[in-house]
Parts: C-alpha cells; structure tokens; sequence
C-alpha cells in the first residue's frame, strides 16, 4: 500500500480527504504512544518564519528532533535576504529547497505558502498564511477531539470569537463537515464566519446556528473552541459590550456535559478566565502539547514512504 502524503506539500487542510487527515490522526497516536527516534535520520527540515509563532515552530522543530532529523532555519524573516535584500520569496524558496529535503513556513500573506510549493524542489508545509489557512494546527485539533471523543462523528462543536478573521477556525470548519458535525457560531456581527465558507458548509448538508453568547449553547456541547476577540477591532465602549458575550469563566461550565472540552489554539490574552485552567473540561494546553504529535505525524508520513501505512 503506498502512502498517499508522501512527497505531498501541504498548504490547505481542504487539499486532503478524509481517509488522509484519519491516517495522519491515527499515526500522530501511534506517535505519541511509540517515539520514533530514528525515523527522519540524516533528514534536514528547514524551519522557515517570516511572521511570529511560538507553538508551531516551537512543535515543529521539537517534532524534527524527537524523530531523529536535523532543524535549520531562522525565526525571523526580516533578517533574511528576503527581508533586508529584497529578494523573491520564488528566489528564496528555490535556495531553502536545494538545502533541505522539506520545509514548513509561516508567512503574513495569504497565498505565500501556495506560492511557495510552486517553487520548491521539496515538499512545503504551511505553518500559516495570513487569515488564510493554518492546516498543521486543524491536524493538532482533529487530533485531540479525536483524542477526547473517541470520533469526530456527529459532534456539536462551538466556535466562539473571531471567526471572520480566526484562520483555524476557517479551516477546523472544513475538516470536521467531512465528519457531519453540528455547529454553533459564536461572534458579533462584525467578527462573524465568511458567508462563503458558511455556504460552503451548508452546501455539505451541515447544520449551522447563530449565537451571541456562550450561555445560549453550552450545554448541548462536545466541544468548545474558543478564540480571542480582537481588541483593536472595536472602540472600548463596544468591546467591552461585546467581550461579556464571548469571555469563558467557571460559572458557565456548570451544566456542561461530562464530555465537553475547552479547546483554544493559544495565545490566549483574557477571553479564558485563568480559573477555568484547572477546571476538568479545560483542555487547550494538552492541545497544545498534541501540536508535537500531529506534526511528527505529518513530518513521518511526508518524508517516508512506508511509515503509517
Ligand atoms: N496556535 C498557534 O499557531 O500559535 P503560534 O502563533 O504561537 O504559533
């Protein structure tokens, strides 16, 4: 049987079927269980940031090196020829590839991961382009629902924030309508989800709703996955009005149900009270942990063509 990732860029969370994110979920739990620590020996991944990021580099880079492979990169694009030179991305990633056997980039402008695989030798994975997309943080989330659930099959899932601009939610959206999942929306109007992606979604047959606060949809939860609400965004006025409506404390979990989990892609500013961390329904740092596993998976499946399958 032949992996089907293998030599795959990845850049949207839309280019993969459901049978690839439930093999790259099954291998980031056979990871987690069983280290690897040979399994990219003699590999070098670039590590390639031209915008912040603490958790995906961070996971990608500790994903590399707990799999035996080598790291090199910078964590600051503005230092690069690119950023003080001015040469192409398209030069750039030419020069990356030719030193690497893969590289994962995040870069402020939509579309520069796609860009990027048009001009390299060696698979490219997006560690997030602008608001476009994020699909290595949907892997970690799939991961951990699954994790926490035991299937993403028919769940009730809350979106609650920034859901105009949030990129994992646009793409945490897509992947679980191949699962028919419910979802509750959870924004002010001036932050809510894209008309497209929500025809797109309603397109797929996937129940959608409409909410201004967490308390109208708590309890009939799965999950729920919280994203800050932009502060800049809004005059004070209106942001504090807004920021009630979307701001998670203890009070509200009372009636959850057992299964419910908080997921949040992190950072958090205050939209999580801090006393809701040691509460059992919280579960975003955990997630956050799963960030190693689903990219070992995706790095071990990637690079190797028997590994998973
Ligand atoms: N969740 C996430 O992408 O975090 P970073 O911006 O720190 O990478």
């Amino acid at each position: 049987m032949t992996n089907p990732l293998y030599q795959r860029h990845i850049i949207s969370i839309a280019d993969l079927c459901r049978a690839e994110l439930e093999l790259i979920i099954d291998t980031a739990g056979r990871l987690k269980a069983t280290p690897q620590p040979t399994l990219l020996k003699n590999k070098v991944i670039a590590s390639c940031f031209f915008e912040a990021s603490t958790r995906t580099r961070l996971s990608f880079e500790s994903a590399v090196q707990r799999l035996g492979g080598n790291v090199i990169g910078f964590a600051d694009g503005g230092n690069t020829s690119l950023g003080k030179k001015g040469e192409t991305l398209a030069d750039s990633v030419r020069i990356i590839s030719s030193y690497s056997d893969a590289f994962f980039m995040r870069h402020p402008k939509e579309g520069a991961a796609r860009l990027a695989s048009e001009f390299s030798s060696v698979p490219v994975i997006n560690g997030g382009d602008g608001a476009n997309q994020h699909p290595t943080q949907t892997l970690l989330d799939l991961f951990t629902i699954y994790e926490t659930q035991g299937s993403l099959e028919g769940l009730k899932v809350a979106f609650v924030g920034d859901l105009k601009y949030g990129r994992t939610v646009h793409s945490l959206a897509q992947a679980l309508s191949l699962f028919g999942c419910q979802f509750y929306f959870v924004a002010p109007q001036a932050l809510a989800m894209p008309d497209y992606l929500i025809d797109e979604l309603r397109e797929k047959g996937i129940a959608c709703s409409f909410h201004q606060s967490i308390e109208e949809v708590v309890d009939e939860l799965d999950i729920l996955y919280m994203t800050r609400v932009q502060k800049e965004r809004f005059d004070e006025t209106e942001y504090q009005y807004l920021r009630s409506g979307f701001v998670l404390n203890t009070d509200m979990l009372a009636n959850a149900k057992k299964n419910l989990k908080v997921l949040h892609p992190l950072p958090r500013i205050d939209e999580i009270d801090i006393a809701v961390d040691s509460n059992p329904h919280a579960y975003y740092f955990e997630q956050a942990r799963n960030g190693v596993f689903a990219r070992q998976a995706l790095l071990a499946l990637v690079l190797t063509n028997h590994f998973g399958v």
